[in-house]
């Protein structure tokens, strides 16, 4: 690494928060498809114009809006992901992103006396609501990639998608096999039930609230999905999931843990140190681990025929036969 290439990592938020700040103030959906002038963009996000008009110059500089005379426009990026009016818009994720701050903000106390456990706010209905949608946005996009990897058991027809979120997973899960009925079970339900009726797949798509380490979680299943979830607990609470899972499946049947999973040293891919750092703040227990941790779980809860497969540079499915 280089002195240049160290004071780009250390400004690195200056310019994730301009792109931050435009999507808190609802700016990218203000410009929408017309070119719109700042003082008309100020008067719509009920901004300061001399504000908005530095805003506006550093996101043109940055390339995410575009200058031509006098008037700024949304770039194509900008209309197909940062438009909240788009179907493909993530504005609930950089909301997430920009949620993580205050948790980054608290980072060196946190480091210094130990994890603060889920904020308040965390616990709130909007705040769930919100991070569900922001989830779906997320991995609606990786689902297809993450499936194209997911290999079910032959003659399977009923799965079980735990801690399902929105149900992006099982949505798409259900959309690709015509044949199975999924089980979605999480703490909040509201958005999975609402996403699922629009998709048309109420009749198969069956959704649980409930404590994943707590609810009934039926039994017979011939695949059980964890996606992103294994980062919200510690050893203890996994190990004892990884059991339950196992009682879920049938003999022979499958698990898939979809993750950010690391070498055994705990330090690459970079990405995946950092988001375990980021779950040490964010979450009262979790972080993220190696691919030999969670193998060491399953081995131990009664799995094997371990499959590791890479979904993107930092993010793999982990498959494990119950025995
Ligand atoms: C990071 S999200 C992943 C959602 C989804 N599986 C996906 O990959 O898009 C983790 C999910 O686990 C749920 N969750 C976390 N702890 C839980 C618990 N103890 N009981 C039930 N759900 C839980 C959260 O509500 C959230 O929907």
């Amino acid at each position: 690494m280089t002195h240049r290439d160290l004071m780009r990592l250390a400004n690195g938020y200056a310019e994730s928060k301009v792109l931050l700040v435009a999507n808190e103030l609802g700016l990218f959906t203000a410009i929408g498809e017309g070119g719109k002038r700042a003082d008309s963009l100020a008067t719509a996000c009920r901004a300061s114009r001399e504000g908005m008009d530095l805003l506006l110059k550093a996101l043109a500089g940055l390339g995410l809006v575009r200058l031509k005379a006098g008037r700024y426009w949304n770039t194509t990026l900008g209309l197909k992901y940062l438009d909240g009016r788009s179907p493909t818009a993530m504005t609930n994720l950089l909301w997430l992103l920009n949620h993580h701050w205050s948790d980054w903000t608290g980072m060196a106390r946190a480091v210094r006396l130990g994890r603060s456990g889920w904020a308040s706010v965390t616990k709130t209905a909007v705040f769930r609501r919100r991070f569900a949608l922001a989830m779906h946005e997320r991995s609606y996009v990786l689902a297809p990639l993450t499936l194209a990897r997911i290999r079910l058991p032959s003659g399977a027809t009923r799965l079980l998608d735990v801690g399902g979120g929105s149900g992006a997973y099982s949505i798409a899960l259900a959309q690709r096999h015509p044949e199975i009925r999924v089980l979605l079970v999480d703490q909040s339900v509201e958005v999975a039930r609402r996403r699922i009726t629009k998709a048309g797949l109420a009749d198969r798509v069956a959704v649980r609230q409930g404590d994943v380490l707590t609810a009934p979680l039926d039994s017979g299943f011939d695949l059980v999905l964890l996606s992103n979830l294994v980062h919200d607990f510690n050893e203890a609470e996994n190990r004892r999931l990884l059991r339950r899972v196992h009682d879920a499946l049938r003999p022979g049947g499958k698990i898939t843990i979809v993750e950010y999973f690391l070498n055994p040293a705990g330090t690459l891919p970079a990405e995946a140190a950092v988001f375990s750092l980021l779950m040490y703040a964010f979450t009262p227990t979790g972080r993220s681990y190696a691919w030999n941790d969670v193998e060491a779980w399953l081995g131990a809860a009664g799995f094997g025929r371990f499959r590791r497969r890479l979904v993107t540079d930092s993010i793999g499915t982990l498959e494990a036969v119950r025995l």
